[in-house]
């Protein structure tokens, strides 16, 4: 697949095969998003994969905290309100997902259940976590988020699917805890990886993208 290709035709798989990627094949894309640039080649990002038992722990560990209505405190909090143009593109992408997946986005029992099949990784047989030292700036954050885009272009060259979740970030201290991660470092992302489940509904959201003219000043 050529780089073009694998760009436009990447997108967020939500529904997985149970059937678990070969070690070699989950460092081999690690090892392509390695060439990511970072600020001073600094290459400020740390990874954790998860897999089986141990994977399901912390699922279940996740749920129960969402089930105790704990409050989340992920190391990057959730952003709450949105200039305008950025509100309305998530207003229009909630309509096309309601349309596509028949769920009611206006339902307050959504959000709970939403976060739930994230935290379950949405059935994916392995999970990672980017995390990174606390102490970096603003640019080490800009520079973990070049390594996932290649993360996951590499995954999808190699026929994988991924979808980056902030939301797995929520209990952050508590997650650190759980897979001994230094209070010293903040969690960026989580990413669920595996082979796409070809019949998903969910999976045939692609979703669109503004055209160049409303973000793009053309000066000479
Ligand atoms: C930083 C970041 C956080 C995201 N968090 C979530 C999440 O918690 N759960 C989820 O299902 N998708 C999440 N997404 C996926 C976006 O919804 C998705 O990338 C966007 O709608 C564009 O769709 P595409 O990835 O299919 O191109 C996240 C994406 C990014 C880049």
């Amino acid at each position: 697949m050529d780089t073009i290709e694998c760009i436009k035709t990447r997108m967020s798989i939500r529904k997985f095969m149970p059937d678990p990627v070969p070690k070699e094949i989950l460092l081999d894309i690690i090892n392509t998003a390695r060439y990511s640039p970072s600020y001073k080649n600094t290459q400020p990002w740390e990874v954790i994969i998860l897999s089986g038992e141990k994977k399901r722990a912390l699922s279940n560990m996740l749920v129960d905290l969402l089930e105790k209505w704990t409050k989340p405190s992920p190391d990057i909090p959730e952003p709450l309100t949105w200039p305008e143009t950025e509100q309305a593109r998530i207003d229009d992408l909630l309509m096309k997902r309601a349309a596509v997946t028949g769920i009611d986005f206006n339902d307050p029992s959504v959000l709970k259940k939403s976060k739930e099949v994230n935290f379950k990784f949405y059935g994916a047989p392995h999970a990672m976590y980017l995390y990174q030292n606390k102490s970096l700036t603003p640019w080490s954050i800009f520079d973990i988020g070049l390594f996932a885009q290649s993360l996951m272009l590499s995954a999808h060259a190699a026929g994988l699917g991924t979808v980056p979740q902030a939301f797995a970030t929520d209990y952050a201290s508590e997650i650190k805890k759980f897979l001994d991660i230094p209070d010293t470092k903040r969690i960026i992302l989580g990413i669920s990886i595996g082979y796409p489940d070809k019949d998903a509904a969910e999976k045939s959201l692609k979703t669109d993208r503004d055209n160049i003219e409303n973000f793009v000043k053309w000066v000479d």
